[in-house]
């Protein structure tokens, strides 16, 4: 995309010189006649960078400069006058302008100006993608050495590097993010930062805005007008997870995308063109989502170009032993945690657990050891109540007379009220989603929250979704 660039001033001529010269140099052009105006183009369509007179009628150019440093932070500014003191251009790059020129114009240092300019925000966004990716947890490593694991990594091996879209599947927990990354940093969009959405974490409303960026006054709440994700990911990846949820309007939106890379801001109509490959996952199946009417069967023929299907952990238990291994090497050395080992009775058992949800539960649980056994053994045991086998059923005539399901609950929970309120709202969510037949947004407004936050606690309590 060309670079865009906003003049604000109210002299025609000075805008009439700024846009030629600007233009020659292959940039396009937007022009405001008043601080106002140029606020207002602001809030529709964000630029690159602004020219701006400092002395202007209405509101004047250091007022403007003021709001835009606060408003869009990193947009560089350059100042413009013909009344330039020492005193006006020290206040001006104080209040956060990039830099300043005089009038009349030099034809040599507008265009200077304008490249450092366009140069220092490339950077900034270079600098702030790489702190990201620093941040943003350790390298990625798809640990296991099962057949499915090999297949998988050998499988984003071959399909990173292309510019196929790609769908993952696969329950709660099974590492569908953890993949999705593992390809972006294969691909040849590595320098620039995965941008991700979860679309089931998003209210319903905002999930266009979120993705496709909204124009000033597009709804009510709606001030500024902002980017979206489709267009934060220009040259990148953008990771859709929990395609599932998505509403078949937006469904709509993203085939048009998908087939012309292009779309509009919602409220807008100008026609925004992007580069971006898009990553899909979700824990629902799909082919049944589309019988049921909620997905679009065009949309996931289209996705489908790469299906990659994540096997749940009991499918390659083989690997438990070594992300075991794996999760404690972390702890200890990147969180000083005291060392602990597991009796092999109990990696045995561990072994054969169903681990409903997946990785991340097995994580989890990881975690939790270290927190309870630190320095110490974990013995078959010492294994929290779910890994024992079920308890026998009772004998018939062993209830007692005032015995209620609730005092079972008492005598054979936790002693700790945290946890048994934990643990009552995991098993209350855990029979409502399957009252509902896993419809959340139903569910949610049965229960009285929202459907976000409902999200949140079936994740947090690894209770399986689809
Ligand atoms: N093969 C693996 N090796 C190491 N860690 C893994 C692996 N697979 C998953 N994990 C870890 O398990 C956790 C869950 O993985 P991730 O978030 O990618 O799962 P998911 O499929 O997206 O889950 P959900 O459907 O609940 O969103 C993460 O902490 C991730 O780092
Ligand atoms: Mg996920």
């Amino acid at each position: 995309m060309a670079a865009n660039i906003l003049i604000i001033d109210d002299e025609e001529t000075i805008r009439l010189s700024l846009r030629g010269i600007l233009e020659d140099e292959g940039f396009s052009v937007v022009e405001a006649e008043s601080g106002e105006q140029g606020l207002e183009l602001l809030g529709t369509d964000i630029p690159d960078m602004v020219f701006l007179d400092i002395w202007l009628p209405g509101m004047d150019g250091l007022e403007a400069l003021g709001i835009i440093s606060r408003d869009y932070e990193g947009l560089p500014v350059i100042m413009i006058s013909g009344h330039g003191t020492i005193e006006t251009a020290v206040k001006a790059l104080k209040k956060g302008a990039f830099d300043f020129i005089e009038k009349p114009l030099s034809l040599e240092k507008v265009v200077v100006s304008a490249r450092n300019g366009l140069e220092f925000s490339r950077l900034r966004q270079e600098n702030q993608a790489l702190k990201t990716r620093i941040s943003s947890e350790q390298p990625i490593t798809l640990t296991g050495e099962s057949k499915p694991i090999a297949d998988l990594k050998e499988v984003i091996g071959r399909v990173a590097p292309t510019e196929s879209w790609v769908l993952i599947t696969g329950e709660n927990g099974t590492g569908k993010e953890i993949v999705a990354r593992s390809i972006h940093n294969q691909s040849g969009r590595a320098d620039r930062p995965l941008v991700a959405v979860n679309c089931a974490a998003i209210p319903e409303e905002l999930i266009e805005s979120e993705l496709f960026g909204h124009e000033k006054g597009a709804f009510t709440g709606a001030e500024k007008a902002q980017e979206g994700k489709f267009e934060l990911a220009d040259g990148s990846t953008l990771f859709l997870d929990e395609i599932g949820d998505m509403s078949l309007k937006t469904q709509a939106k993203i085939l048009r995308i998908l087939q012309e890379q292009a779309f509009e801001h919602v409220g807008g109509r100008k026609t925004i063109k992007v580069d971006v490959r898009v990553i899909a996952a979700t824990n629902k199946d799909l082919a049944r989502e589309i019988e049921a009417g909620n997905f679009r069967e065009d949309l996931y023929y289209r996705l489908k170009v790469f299906p990659l299907e994540l096997p749940p952990l009991r499918d390659r238990a083989g690997d438990i032993p070594l992300l075991i291994a794996d999760f404690m090497d972390t702890l200890v050395r990147q969180h000083g945690f005291k060392p602990i080992a597991f009796a092999p009775e109990a990696l045995d058992v561990l072994t054969q657990y169903r681990w409903p949800g997946n990785v991340r539960e097995l994580k989890n649980f990881v975690e939790r050891m270290f927190i309870m056994f630190a320095g110490d053994t974990v013995t078959a045991d010492r294994l929290p109540p779910e890994f024992k086998p079920a308890p026998r059923a009772p004998e018939p005539e062993a209830p007692t007379a005032q015995a209620s399901p609730m005092d079972d609950l008492i005598s054979q929970g936790p002693a700790d009220l945290k946890q048994a309120r934990a643990d009552f709202e995991a098993r209350f969510l855990e029979a409502k989603l399957r009252e509902f037949d896993g419809n959340i947004s139903q569910l949610a407004k049965a229960i009285g929250l929202e459907r976000s936050s409902l999200y949140r606690k079936l994740k947090a309590y690894n209770i399986q979704t689809d």
